[in-house]
């Protein structure tokens, strides 16, 4: 019979991903090592897990910054310590009475094959146990399930109130929380124009995830391309990027429109300090324009409610989940390097078992 046990827990040794160097600009392979490290002995209270799927986040990049600076919410990464992010693990010990073998969770200490955890106080980044079975893998909980589909969520149904006849553009809308937020606006009734970064990723958007219209912005200045897709204005914008695509929306926006500012890669991983902000703001003042950031976690009081509500669309198949998987924990920081360049459709992840 073979052996399935990983060869971390024969040895005792636990496999990480550790920063070795602050990246400039877009990491490299060589900001990151591979370490093994003594596992703790398990206490009382404690449970036993092994990482199933690993995400690698946009938010990570910031993390990546020695010192926090302002656009920051979580603290920097310290050199030579393990990374850490969303994962979903198999408890194989337990020593806690809310868990036994083969429970599924999900918990904040991703980037390592194996570990001891404290489920803690049920906090946002605690272990929580989930079902996982013939219609919900592991790694929806990194997707729909999970802090994507949260965000999707809460910015689309909670923040900007997306209702019947709105024109809703969403940027990055090939990407993970992008391709949600459009599928969630689709069922809200919305008329959805999608931007993302290559031609396959632009048809992706139009034919399969169901954008009324679609461009890809590396072909032409956003604001031409946007004015083209989107003739009456925009009600809605959803940014995911920031820099020229908030300038640009920014003058394509109808009166009393809402813009939710969910994230601004294409900033992330500038090597020339912060990319300048936008020139026209005054829109607005003059358009009577709302405009909500958030952070997910902020939601986390609503976690169940949205959770219900992914789960009926799930079983209604109204949500696409796609995913763009790479194997193996070795192979972890060139997962997050292609997801900043693009490389991924849907959700990135790493699988590792
Ligand atoms: N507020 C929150 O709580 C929260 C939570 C999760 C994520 N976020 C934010 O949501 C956004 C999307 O995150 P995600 O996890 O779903 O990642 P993702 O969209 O699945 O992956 C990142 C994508 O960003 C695009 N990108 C990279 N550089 C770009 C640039 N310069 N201009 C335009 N697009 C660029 C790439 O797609 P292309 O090929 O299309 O360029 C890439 O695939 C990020 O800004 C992230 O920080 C916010």
């Amino acid at each position: 019979m073979t052996d399935t046990t990983p060869s971390s827990l024969r040895t005792g040794l636990r496999t990480e991903v550790r920063l070795v160097s602050y990246p400039k600009g877009i990491p490299e392979p060589s900001d990151f090592t591979l370490a093994e490290v003594q596992l703790p002995t398990l206490r009382e209270g404690q449970i036993l897990v092994r990482n199933t799927f690993m995400s690698v986040d946009p938010s990570m990049r910031i993390r990546m910054n020695p010192s926090p600076g302002t656009g920051s919410y979580l603290s920097p990464y310290q050199l030579n310590a393990p990374l850490e992010g969303w994962a979903v693990a198999e408890v194989l010990e337990s020593r806690h009475t809310g868990f036994t073998p083969g429970d599924h969770i999900t918990h904040f200490k991703g980037w390592r094959d194996i570990d001891v955890l404290d489920p803690g106080s049920r906090g946002y980044r605690d272990p929580l146990k989930v079902t996982v079975d013939s219609t919900t893998p592991a790694s929806s909980y990194l997707n729909s399930l999970g802090v994507s589909g949260l965000t999707a969520w809460a910015g689309i149904c909670c923040l900007a109130e997306v209702r019947r006849g709105d024109v809703v553009f969403v940027s990055g809308a090939a990407g993970s929380v992008g391709s949600l937020a459009v599928q969630i606006a689709k069922i809200l009734g919305a008329t959805v124009i999608a931007s993302a970064g290559s031609a396959e990723k632009v048809e992706y958007c139009r034919t399969a995830l169901g954008a009324d219209a679609a461009f890809c912005y590396r072909d032409g200045p956003v604001a031409d391309l946007l004015h083209e897709a989107a003739p009456t204005g925009v009600d809605v914008y959803f940014d995911n990027v920031g820099g020229a695509h908030l300038t640009a929306t920014l003058d394509e926006m109808n009166v009393g429109g809402r813009i939710v500012m969910c994230g601004a890669i294409s900033g992330y991983s500038s090597s020339d300090g912060p990319p300048p902000g936008p020139h026209n703001l005054f829109n607005i003042t003059a358009r009577s324009l709302t405009v909500r950031g958030f952070l997910a976690q902020i939601f986390a009081h609503r976690f169940d409610e949205f959770r219900t509500q992914m789960i009926e669309w799930r079983s209604r198949g109204l949500i696409l989940e796609r995913e763009t998987i790479v194997q193996g924990l070795e192979n972890a920081p060139a997962a997050f390097i292609d997801m900043l360049s693009g490389v991924n459709t849907g959700k990135m992840m790493v699988d590792l078992r």
